[in-house]
């Protein structure tokens, strides 16, 4: 096990370039399943939730190639293996097991999905419409097990607004006797991209990206090749980085439009924001305005921001509020970020946030993704040196993290845990 270490205090500077989108690449990988000849998906980031999904697709019988950004994958001989325990539970993503298998071999057994603990996370809504398609769905022993004699589209109205779920039932619905209609699906990028891939292997699918999408069942999925879209979420870590130390940095390799929300954002706090075709070029200023924010689904201000752009705010003067409708208890961080000194009380769903602190390094832990991006943020902005464990939530969703950092400047450097902190760990 390993720990980050940033010793904060450095301006950055330079460009950075984004890499393909994490959540889309999670669903995109599953969704090759569903094919009958070989997919070839390009751009995907170098992260270890890739890996895991990559070897889940073996333990069914597929097979994998990985080189650089591109991963083909020959699902021929695929089955429908149980998966009720082992790799499933490291990664929330393996949800999408269950549409993808279910489509393709009308059964499926998925152990209940791990991932980031940000609260309650239901998947009421994915199972409410493989229902819907037919399917019988149980949960036995901390397994979901699903089983059809055929899957007939259906019209699904979703009563939570669910990335996930959305998918899922994409995934379910592509090779489903009929049409399916999803009515209050979520407009996410991120099934847009998923879409794109399914719609290129032969499936007819409409509206996605709006509230209806309409799936019209097809009786086979053939292979094809797809390029990820950039991760709009890495691309908004890097652009707050950027307005809390930046000289000037150029974010490459982004869709402008996907991270409008925290553009608008940062420009209302004084932050010098300019868009190009594919770039952001962000410039950092003195004086800048505490805002309020609430995290909202797409095109709002999205939650996996929430936490890093909270360590950010910790350096404004004024009082700033964040407040994040989708996770009750994304603040994990905040705990950490106290160590730090931070002047931060969380009230409900609500974080206030009493600015114009200069951090101090500490040892904090990453509770999950996001938190470890606050931390790195944090820790970038602090006096001293920060070290960081938990790395391996941030190693979920972070390609070259500390490879991009140094190219704009950064003192970041990773170190083995020594046993003392491995007991500590062990122990907390
Ligand atoms: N929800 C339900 N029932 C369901 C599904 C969701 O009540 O059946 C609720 C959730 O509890 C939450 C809200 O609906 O309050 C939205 O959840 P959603 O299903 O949209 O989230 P998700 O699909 O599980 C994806 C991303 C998350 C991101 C959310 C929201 C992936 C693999 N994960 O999760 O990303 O926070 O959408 O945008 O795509 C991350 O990248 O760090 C991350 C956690």
């Amino acid at each position: 096990m390993e720990k980050l270490l940033i010793e904060g205090g450095h301006l950055l500077e330079g460009t950075v370039q984004i890499s393909g989108a994490k959540n889309s690449a999670v669903a995109l990988i599953p969704a090759a399943i569903l094919a009958d000849s070989p997919v070839t998906i390009d751009n995907l980031p170098d992260i270890s939730d890739v890996e895991t999904l990559a070897e889940l697709l073996e333990e069914i019988g597929g097979q994998t190639q990985l080189t650089d950004d591109t991963l083909v994958i020959y699902p021929e001989k695929m089955f429908a293996m149980p998966l009720p325990n082992g790799r499933v539970k490291k990664l929330r993503a393996s949800y999408y097991m269950m549409g993808a298998m279910l489509g393709k071999f009308k059964k499926a057994v998925i152990g209940l999905p791990g991932g980031c603990n940000l609260g309650p996370r239901p998947i009421d809504q994915h199972i409410k419409g493989f229902e819907a398609l037919g399917a019988k769905v149980t949960n036995e022993h901390g397994a979901i097990y699903l089983q059809a004699d055929e899957l007939v589209g259906a019209r699904i109205y979703l009563d939570v607004v669910s990335v996930g779920a959305t998918i899922n039932i994409m995934l379910a619905a592509v090779r489903a006797k009929g049409r399916t209609v999803i009515e209050n699906a979520a407009k996410e990028p991120e099934i847009i991209d998923v879409a794109t891939l399914l719609s290129n292997m032969g499936a007819k699918i409409k509206g996605a990206g709006t509230n209806v999408i309409r799936i019209d069942g097809v009786d086979e999925l053939h292979g094809c090749r797809h390029s990820i879209i950039p991760d709009r979420i890495e691309a908004g870590t890097y652009m707050i980085l950027a307005a809390a130390m930046g000289k000037s940095v150029l974010i490459d390799n982004v869709i402008p439009d996907h991270v409008e929300s925290l553009s608008a954002k940062l420009r209302e706090m004084g932050v010098m924001v300019e868009e190009a075709d594919d770039q952001i070029f962000i410039k950092s200023q003195p004086n800048l305005k505490p805002v309020d924010v609430k995290t909202l689904v797409y095109p709002g201000f999205p939650t996996d921001l929430q936490q890093p752009f909270t360590s950010f705010l910790t350096k404004v003067e004024g009082s700033s509020m964040v407040t994040d409708t989708i996770y009750s208890a994304r603040y994990k961080h905040i705990d950490e970020l106290r160590r730090m000194g931070a002047n931060i009380k969380v009230e409900g769903r609500s974080a206030l946030i009493n600015g114009g602190i200069r951090l101090q390094g500490a040892k904090v832990r990453a509770s999950d993704l996001r938190a470890g991006a606050a931390l790195v943020v944090a820790g970038l902005m602090a006096e001293g040196v920060t070290e960081i464990t938990g790395v391996e939530h941030i190693d979920r969703g972070y390609g070259g993290l500390e490879e991009k950092l140094k190219g704009l400047g950064a003192k970041i450097w990773r170190e083995a845990l020594n046993e003392k902190e491995l007991e500590e760990i062990k122990n907390s």
